[in-house]
């Protein structure tokens, strides 16, 4: 491949929120690409907790002062997207032997679309192979600890969705 166009690669996804799985995909992704794009697809059709405002400031927020990770949003076609951003690789996180299936099909379809666009899967630490974004969202919703699983950031902005609208009360105490 060649070097200069494997530099860029996107890292796309629904990041609602962003987990410590993704940033260790991104951490490991660095060291094997000169930039990564966190690229956040705007889906009208899903409903999800934060707004695609929201989960941009949150990840930018996680990654400041790092220069070579840059966040946007994208809609439509994936690998139109990363001609757009000059990406030549598309970076998702395979956790789990279940992953695998909707990987498959997701990278072949990517391929057929555009066959100048590799998919290359990374795998986050043993820790992080069970979180994802929905079951952080459930565990936090039902009064569980997720300080482990996601950065503070998403913690804070987790209390700050979930307590009630004019409470005085901590977040928890509110739920
Ligand atoms: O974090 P997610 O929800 O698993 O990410 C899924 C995502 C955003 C990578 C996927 O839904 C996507 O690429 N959507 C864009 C539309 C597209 O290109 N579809 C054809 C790909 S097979």
């Amino acid at each position: 491949m060649n070097k200069r166009r494997a530099s860029v690669a996107i890292f796309p996804g629904s990041f609602d929120p962003i987990t410590n799985g993704h940033l260790d995909i991104v951490i490991r992704g660095l060291s094997v690409f000169q930039e990564i794009v966190i690229a956040i697809l705007v889906n009208p059709e899903k409903r999800p907790l934060f707004t695609v405002e929201e989960r941009v400031e949150i990840v930018s927020r996680v990654f400041r002062g790092q220069r070579k990770v840059r966040v946007d949003t994208f809609s439509g076609l994936l690998v139109h997207y990363a001609r757009r951003a000059g990406a030549s690789v598309i970076i998702r996180g395979l956790r789990a032997i279940s992953d695998f299936e909707y990987e498959f099909q997701m990278a072949l379809m990517n391929r057929r679309l555009d066959p100048r666009i590799e998919t290359v899967f990374m795998m986050p630490a043993e820790s992080y192979s069970y979180v994802s974004s929905r079951l952080v969202k459930e565990v936090f919703e039902l009064g569980g600890r997720v300080s482990d699983l996601v950065p503070p950031v998403v913690e804070k902005r987790l209390r700050d969705k979930y307590r009630p609208r004019g409470s005085r009360l901590p977040a928890r105490a509110a739920r």
